[in-house]
């Protein structure tokens, strides 16, 4: 979910339903907007927040504090009395929340039992009702009652809130789920992550967890739920605004898809230099003699990120010689996994917040663990508790399917592997200098690999209609299958799975027939032969085979009904280049089938629930 709010001089609703459309990426179930003049004004929609927009379009919008929600729905389906922000009984206070309140129920019985009536089926109204008997019973002041209700609440959250009685504040509270403040001057902003604020001011405080920020036109206190004043630190933000918009592209996605060859040179940038054959990566340089004698490494991660840590286990054992192990964080955190002083656990996560990748963090910290991180939004909850990382640099993501992301973490995973190889002396300097050479001029070769946008449309409009999928590849290309599934089948909604593809005659070659298209990556690396051998045995059934191949390939054409060419690259980077056409053809086929691309049904950006 989004959250924004805004305390100043200035008119609040342009800025908060402007923060909102930058925010709804993270979420687009319901939004909803409070403002605060004389008194407190709440509108609220099921839908995006262009629905929002129309539905406020004929009402006069007063107010300079206030704040805005766009939802993700967790408790309670969404719908307009379920859309925040929430009231309380008495309509004096407001809150938004993303999150869970786990012990809501009871919670709500006790405060039933003393006469709360609710109107929605969500846990967020609980915690207002909560606040509201606070003041009720112990007549104090609006920070106070939130504190003291905040330390009844077992969860993640974070909210803001407003009263009509105190219309100078607005507070916020941060645990489990991120928040950042944009200091300006005699204004102040809230805003789940930075997006929202950058037009207005580069100063931010993150909140930390069980932090409550008590904001006011002139004056920001941050304290402890316990009580005790905090100090904030200033950062200044990198981020820019022309990073927030689509610079001439109809979607995000393909201007992230487009912005490939540039995001993986920044993710580069000051790590590597070929002619020395050394890798430099600042973030880990403490850590070089662990990792020389480490025994394992563990990747937590989920969704894309998870197929970023598979493509690392081929490289880290490929030439770190150190054993990977990639886990869901969301399995892994609740199957008590043996983990020892002498692990590293490395999460991988674009947006640095996700509830179960951080849960598994801790669960690693916790039994010893050295953990690092490999994040894209630099200051995330991730990067904070970690040890030591390294950041992706793709510059900010906001379609919903990862996609530039993806190859920066894979970049980022090459040059750890290739790290621990020169830390370990696993791979000799010549072929470092090969490698790394080599390396530098992916951004070229994925520019490359673009210009084959058009025949991959064609392609894609043969299979617009195709109602199943299958994608194949061996060794470091089976996750880039897995990957192309699920790019496929997140934006277009057609059924499509990822397998390796040996694996394929023991199982999904039942249902292999005229109608079923199949992607091989059949490029001319080591298990060329081998590919060609599934690919025969794909036509013997008849079926249609879209194969990804080495730049001039004569054999697979011959076979192939359909081939997409990238250049030739070494092994190593194979998962770079082959990502490339997948992606394209996951966002033609789903703008044919008339999807939204950049904001599928059912899906967010940032997953900050378990
Ligand atoms: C969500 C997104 C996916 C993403 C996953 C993990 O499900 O829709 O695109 O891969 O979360 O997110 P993270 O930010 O941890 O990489």
């Amino acid at each position: 979910c989004g959250i924004v709010g805004y305390i100043g001089n200035r008119d609040a609703y342009p800025i908060l339903i402007k923060g909102l459309h930058r925010l709804e990426y993270r979420g687009y179930d319901s939004a909803g907007v409070a403002l605060l003049d004389q008194d407190l004004k709440v509108y609220k929609k099921a839908g995006k927040v262009s629905g929002l927009e129309n539905f406020v379009k004929d009402i006069p919008l007063k107010g300079t504090a206030g704040m805005g929600h766009t939802r993700w729905a967790t408790h309670g389906a969404p719908s307009d009395r379920n859309s925040h922000p929430h009231s309380s009984g008495n309509r004096k206070l407001t809150i938004i929340h993303n999150g869970i309140i786990e012990n809501y129920a009871t919670l709500k019985e006790a405060l039933i039992e003393k006469g709360h009536e609710f109107k929605s089926d969500t846990d967020t109204e609980v915690l207002i009702h909560l606040v509201e008997n606070i003041q009720e019973e112990t007549k104090l002041g609006l920070k106070e009652a939130v504190r003291i209700a905040l330390t009844q609440v077992i969860g993640a959250y974070a909210i803001v809130i407003m009263s009509s009685e105190e219309p100078d504040l607005l507070i916020a509270a941060r645990k489990g789920s991120p928040m950042v403040i944009g200091v300006g001057k005699g204004e102040y902003f809230i805003a789940s992550d930075a997006t929202p604020i950058v037009e207005y001011t580069k100063n931010v405080i993150y909140l930390n967890d069980n932090e409550i920020a008590i904001i006011s036109r002139n004056n920001l206190l941050i304290k402890s739920i316990d009580n005790v004043v905090q100090t904030p630190y200033v950062h200044e933000l990198e981020l820019k605004l022309e990073m927030l918009e689509k610079g001439g592209f109809d979607h995000f996605m393909m201007k992230e898809i487009y912005e490939q060859p540039r995001s993986i040179r920044d993710c580069m940038r000051g790590r590597i230099y070929p002619q020395q054959g050394r890798v430099q990566l600042g973030g880990l340089k403490e850590y070089a003699e662990k990792l020389k004698n480490i025994d394992r490494i563990i990747i937590v991660a989920c969704g894309t990120s998870w197929h970023a840590g598979l493509v690392g286990e081929y490289l880290i054992e490929e030439y770190g010689r150190v054993p990977v192990e990639v886990e869901y964080a969301s399995e892994f955190r609740y199957r008590n996994p043996i983990i020892s002083e002498k692990d590293l656990v490395i999460a991988i996560s674009q947006s640095g917040e996700t509830a179960d990748t951080m849960a598994a963090l801790e669960l690693a910290k916790d039994k010893g663990a050295t953990i690092f991180g490999i994040c894209n939004v630099v200051g995330a909850s991730i990067p904070r508790i970690t040890d030591a990382g390294v950041y992706t640099h793709a510059g900010p993501e906001i379609g919903v399917a990862s996609t530039k992301a993806f190859t920066a973490q894979v970049t980022v995973l090459t040059l750890i592997a290739l790290y621990i190889a020169q830390i370990k002396g696993t791979v000799s300097q010549s072929k470092l200098i090969t490698l790394l050479t080599e390396l530098n001029e992916i951004p070229d070769l994925i520019e490359q690999a673009l210009k084959h946008n058009e025949e991959i449309k064609t392609i894609a409009a043969k299979f617009k209609d195709a109602r199943n999928f299958l994608f194949l590849g061996r060794g470091s290309a089976f996750p880039v299958a897995l990957e192309g599934a699920l790019k496929l089948k997140e934006i277009s909604y057609i059924h499509a799975e990822g397998y390796p593809a040996a694996e394929m005659k023991h199982g999904p070659i039942a249902l292999i027939d005229e109608e079923m298209p199949v992607v091989f990556i059949a490029t001319k690396h080591s298990s060329y032969e081998k590919v060609i051998s599934n690919i025969q045995e794909v036509k013997a059934r008849r079926g249609q085979v879209i194969a990804i191949v080495t730049e001039g390939d004569t054999e697979v054409k011959k076979m192939a009904d359909y081939v997409i060419e990238i250049p030739q690259t070494d092994e190593a980077f194979l998962p770079l280049l082959a990502t490339i056409p997948l992606q394209l053809l996951a966002y033609h086929i789903a703008l044919m089938r008339g999807c939204n691309v950049d904001q599928p049904r059912n899906l967010a950006k940032s997953v900050t629930v378990e």
